[in-house]
């Protein structure tokens, strides 16, 4: 019989509760006893552990956040941090872990991993910036957040005849804003790995301010500059009264879309499949419907592009 451990660690998804019903019930049924780690690394090192049984894992499926709970641990970041994990992990008898988390989670268990533990990682980021999987757990959720907060938006600067710049979050990667851009009819999407030409997109919207178009949406990614700033850059510029809102964390939370729930649950499935095959230092992940494992390593350092292209057509369905 085998004993793993399972935590969600760093920025919390949509999702990954059903992430960690799925590996547990999965585990349970081949006979693997499940200790639920609380708090990511940090619940690790300090031995926040709880027994899951099937019944832990109840009615935990629609609910956003993480039943686990997580943490950004500054303690496992640092060598002796990891050597107390690797202690505690052998005097539990755990014999693998299932880390459920985004690019700083999974470099941990690279970490782990590299100290002879074994391990398998679930991608859980809204950011979408892990290479190795095209969605990670809670991006369908985000952007359906965030293109159910810019239709609103759009209500108000329609009434009043406003440009709206908003901010959305993805760290150093433009995929939330180009892909919530495009599906809610923006005019511009300002992402990191694209540089912006501002008197350009001045221009296209004095040009809409002049044809009496009733208002125009600007997404900015975080990872490429503030919404703010853009604000500064385009106001009095354009014709249209600006405003700025900055979504926040209300795109990491909220009930996980039926996307996010099939990947989830099929990602919990196959990588207690993976741990019983053998396997270690890998993500699961979803490339072209196929399941697929990528080494943390390569996970982690590669890059993992948005399609460039698809800001112009966006552009184009823009105009
Ligand atoms: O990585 C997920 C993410 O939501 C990023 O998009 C964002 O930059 C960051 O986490 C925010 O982190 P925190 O919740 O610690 O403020």
């Amino acid at each position: 019989m085998k004993r793993i451990g399972i935590l969600t660690s760093g920025g919390d998804s949509p999702g990954m509760n059903c992430a960690i019903r799925a590996a547990v019930r999965t585990a349970l049924s081949i006979g693997w006893e499940v200790i639920g780690v609380h708090r990511g690394y940090s619940g690790l090192i300090n031995e926040e552990f709880q027994k899951l049984d099937s019944k832990a894992v109840s009615g935990i499926l629609q609910f956003g956040g993480t039943i686990l709970q997580t943490a950004r641990s500054k303690e496992f970041f640092l060598e002796e941090g990891r050597r107390k994990a690797v202690n505690i992990i052998k005097k539990n008898g755990i014999d693998a872990l299932v880390i459920i988390g985004g690019n700083g989670s999974l470099t941990g268990a690279l970490k782990l991993h590299e100290l002879g533990v074994t391990t398998v990682g679930i991608p859980g980021s809204i950011d979408n910036d892990l290479y190795g999987t095209d969605m990670a757990i809670g991006v369908d959720t985000a952007l359906n957040t965030i293109v159910q907060a810019v239709d609103k938006i759009k209500d108000t600067a329609t009434s009043h005849e406003r440009a709206f710049i908003i901010e959305v979050m993805g760290r150093e990667s433009g995929y939330l804003a180009l892909m919530s851009a495009m599906a809610s009819g923006a005019e511009f999407a300002i992402v990191p790995e694209v540089p912006y030409d501002i008197k350009a997109i001045a221009e296209k919207l004095r040009k809409r301010y002049e044809e009496r178009r009733s208002n125009s949406i600007i997404i900015v990614a975080e990872g490429a500059t503030s919404a703010y700033q853009i604000e500064k850059e385009l106001r009095d510029e354009i014709g249209f009264e600006t405003r700025v809102t900055v979504l926040g964390h209300i795109q990491r939370g909220g009930s996980p879309s039926v996307f996010d729930r099939l990947l989830a649950s099929q990602f919990g499935y196959y990588a207690i499949d993976f741990l019983n095959r053998g396997g270690s230092g890998k993500m699961v992940g979803l490339v072209k419907d196929e399941i697929v494992f990528t080494p943390f390593q390569e996970a982690i350092s590669k890059v993992r592009p948005i399609k460039k292209e698809l800001l112009s057509v966006m552009e184009l369905l823009g105009t």
